[in-house]
C-alpha cells in the first residue's frame, strides 16, 4: 500500500476559539453539540430537538476549499465530531468582543427585541452571523428571501419572527468587527493531511479517506460499514433511534466527489456536493422550475450539510430530489474497485429502502440532463409548512411537448408508493395524444391504477391520490398550448373555479 494511503490513527484536530483543539478517546458518533456542551463546557449552543429541526444548536463550520475559506451554518446536534477534523468551528462564544461587549449581530437582536426566553437565540445569532459575514458590511439590506433562507432552520416558540427579521435586515450595515479569515485559513493549512484518517473507539472505526481510490478500497474491504455524507439522515438514526452504526466511512474529505461539471448535455454533480451548492448550480439551468423546491428543501443548515448524493442514495419515498430527477431522465453513477457503472436513476430503486447499490459500491455522482427543446419541467411540493417540512406529495413533470401534442410524457411522484415512482398508466394515456383537457382528465383517472398510497401523519391515502391527480391538471394549466397560466396565477384560477 502506498505510504499516502495508510490511515493515520491520531486525535481529531480542529480549530476552535483561536486555537487547535484535539479530541481523542470519544465515541465516533459523539455529536459536535455533545462535545461542546459536555466535554468543552461551552454551553452557549443549545439542544432543542436533536434532529436538525429547531436550529437551537446552529454553529458555523469553516473549511478550506483550495485557498478559499468557506463558512456555513450547520446543525451541531446531528454532526459527528470526527467530521470536524481539519475544519474550523465557530459558536456563539466566538462572538463575544475582547472588551466583553456584545457582537453587533447580538446587539441588533437586543435593539429589535428579537429575544424573549432566549433559548433559541444563540442559534438565530449564528444564522445571522453567517448572513453578516456574507454581506461583509456591503451596506446592502439583505432581501426578504435571503433572510427567510438564512433563518429557515431556526424556530422560536415565543418571540414571533418579525423582530428577528428586523434584526436580520440590519446585517449589511452593522459596524465592522474584525474577523481574521487569514488567521483561520493559516491554521487550517497547518491541519491539511494527505493520508486518510482512521479513529477507532470500542472496536469501531471512523474512516475518512481522501481519494476515490481509497474510498473504493475501503468499501470493498468493509462492505458492512456505514457510508456517511452530510449526516442529515444518518445523524438522526443515532440521536433519535439510538442505533449503533459500527464502522463508518465518511466521504466528506474525498475531493473528487465534490466536483460539478456540465458536459455532453448533462450536469454531473458529485455525491459529496452539498445540497445547497448542488441546487445552486442546477438552478442556473432551471431557474424558474426548481427555485421554489430549492428554497423549501429542509433548511439552510440542513442543505449546507446534506448532499444530493445522500438524498439519492437514501432514496426515501418522500425525498424531494428523486421525482424531478427521474422525470428529467437523470442517471446515477456508481463506483467500486471494479470501476464505474451507470444506470437510469429510476432503475436504481428496487423496493422500499432497497436499491441496486452493491455492497462494494458507493454513489459517485448524479448526471442531470440539461434543458432540452420542448421539455417543460415543473415540480410541486405539498407539505404542511412552507419551510423545513417533509413532503406529503412531491410531483414532477417533464413532458416533451410539440405543436400541442405530447411527444413523451414523464411524470414521477414522491409520497405515492414505496419508492419514487413514475405514473406509467397515466403516461400511457397521454403519449402521442393532444395536450388537451379531455386527455388530461383521462390520465388523471388512470392514475388511480398507478398508485395505492399510504395514509400516515402527513396525509391520507385519498388526499394523496386526489392531489396527485390535481397536480397533473395544474401542470396542464401552466403548459397548455393556449393561454398557459403563470405558476402564481394557478391558485387564483382554482379559487375562481370552485
Ligand atoms: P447521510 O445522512 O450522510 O446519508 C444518508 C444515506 O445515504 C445513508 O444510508 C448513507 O449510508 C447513504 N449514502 C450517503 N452518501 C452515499 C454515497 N455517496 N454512496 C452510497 N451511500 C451513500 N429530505 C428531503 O428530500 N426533503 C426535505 O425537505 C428534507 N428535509 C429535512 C429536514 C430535516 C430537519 C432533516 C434532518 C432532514 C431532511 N431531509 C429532507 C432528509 C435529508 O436532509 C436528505 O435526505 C439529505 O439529502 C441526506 O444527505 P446526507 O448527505 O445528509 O446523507
Ligand atoms: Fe434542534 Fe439541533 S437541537 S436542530
Ligand atoms: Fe424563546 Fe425563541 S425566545 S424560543
Amino acid at each position: 500500500m502506498p505510504e499516502s494511503n495508510r490511515a493515520s490513527q491520531r486525535p481529531i484536530q480542529f480549530y476552535y476559539r483561536g486555537e487547535i483543539r484535539q479530541a481523542a478517546g470519544l465515541p465516533n458518533t459523539r455529536t459536535v453539540l455533545q462535545h461542546l456542551r459536555e466535554d468543552l463546557h461551552c454551553t452557549g449552543t443549545k439542544e432543542g430537538c436533536a434532529e436538525g429541526d429547531c436550529g437551537a444548536c446552529t454553529v458555523v463550520v469553516g473549511e478550506l476549499r483550495g485557498e478559499r475559506l468557506e463558512l456555513k451554518t450547520v446543525n451541531s446536534c446531528i454532526q459527528f465530531l470526527p467530521t470536524l477534523d481539519g475544519r474550523a468551528l465557530f459558536t456563539v462564544e466566538d462572538l463575544k468582543q475582547a472588551d466583553g461587549c456584545l457582537h453587533p449581530v447580538q446587539q441588533a437582536m437586543v435593539e429589535c427585541h428579537g429575544s424573549q426566553c432566549g433559548f433559541c437565540t444563540p442559534g438565530f445569532v449564528m444564522s445571522l452571523w453567517g448572513l453578516y459575514l456574507k454581506h461583509d458590511k456591503d451596506g446592502i439590506e439583505p432581501s426578504r428571501r435571503e433572510i427567510d433562507d438564512a433563518l429557515s432552520g431556526n424556530l422560536c416558540r415565543c418571540t414571533g419572527y418579525r423582530p428577528i427579521v428586523d434584526a436580520a435586515r440590519r446585517m449589511g450595515r452593522l459596524p465592522a468587527v474584525a474577523f481574521d479569515r487569514e488567521q483561520v485559513s493559516e491554521a487550517l493549512r497547518g491541519l491539511r493531511r494527505e493520508e486518510p484518517l482512521a479513529v477507532t473507539h470500542d472496536g469501531q472505526t471512523f474512516h475518512a479517506p481522501r481519494t476515490l481510490a481509497q474510498l473504493a478500497a475501503l468499501r470493498s474491504e468493509l462492505p458492512r460499514a456505514r457510508i456517511l455524507a452530510g449526516s442529515t439522515d444518518v445523524g438522526l438514526w443515532v440521536t433519535k433511534h439510538m442505533r449503533e452504526l459500527g464502522d463508518i466511512i465518511y466521504i466528506g474529505q474525498v475531493e473528487e466527489l465534490r466536483a460539478m461539471r456540465a458536459a455532453d448535455g448533462f450536469l454531473e454533480i458529485g455525491a459529496g456536493v452539498s445540497l445547497e451548492q448542488a441546487y445552486g448550480e442546477i438552478n442556473a439551468y432551471y431557474p424558474q422550475e426548481l427555485s421554489e423546491l430549492w428554497q423549501r428543501f429542509a433548511s439552510m443548515p440542513v442543505r449546507n450539510a446534506g448532499t444530493l448524493g445522500g438524498n439519492v442514495a437514501n432514496g426515501s419515498p418522500i425525498g424531494d430530489s428523486m421525482p424531478w430527477l427521474i422525470a428529467l431522465g437523470a442517471r446515477i453513477v456508481l463506483y467500486g474497485v471494479n470501476g464505474r457503472r451507470e444506470m437510469a436513476l429510476e432503475d436504481f430503486y428496487i423496493a422500499y429502502q432497497k436499491s441496486a447499490l452493491q455492497p462494494d459500491e458507493v454513489v459517485q455522482s448524479v448526471r442531470i440532463p440539461l434543458p432540452r427543446e420542448g421539455v417543460k419541467l415543473r415540480v410541486y411540493k405539498l407539505s404542511k409548512r412552507f419551510d423545513q417540512d417533509i413532503s406529503a406529495v412531491c410531483a414532477a413533470f417533464a413532458f416533451t411537448l410539440d405543436d400541442g401534442r405530447v411527444k413523451e410524457a414523464r411524470m414521477c411522484y414522491g409520497g405515492m408508493a414505496a419508492t419514487p415512482k413514475r405514473a406509467a398508466g397515466a403516461e400511457a394515456v397521454l403519449n402521442g395524444k393532444a395536450w388537451s383537457e379531455d386527455n388530461v382528465r383521462a390520465a388523471m383517472a388512470a392514475m388511480a391504477q398507478d398508485y395505492a398510497p399510504l395514509s400516515d401523519m402527513r396525509a391520507s391515502s385519498a388526499y394523496r391520490l386526489r392531489t396527485a391527480q390535481n397536480l397533473l391538471y395544474r401542470y396542464w394549466l401552466e403548459t397548455r398550448p393556449e393561454a398557459p397560466l403563470a405558476p402564481g396565477a394557478v391558485r387564483a384560477f382554482a379559487v375562481a373555479a370552485t
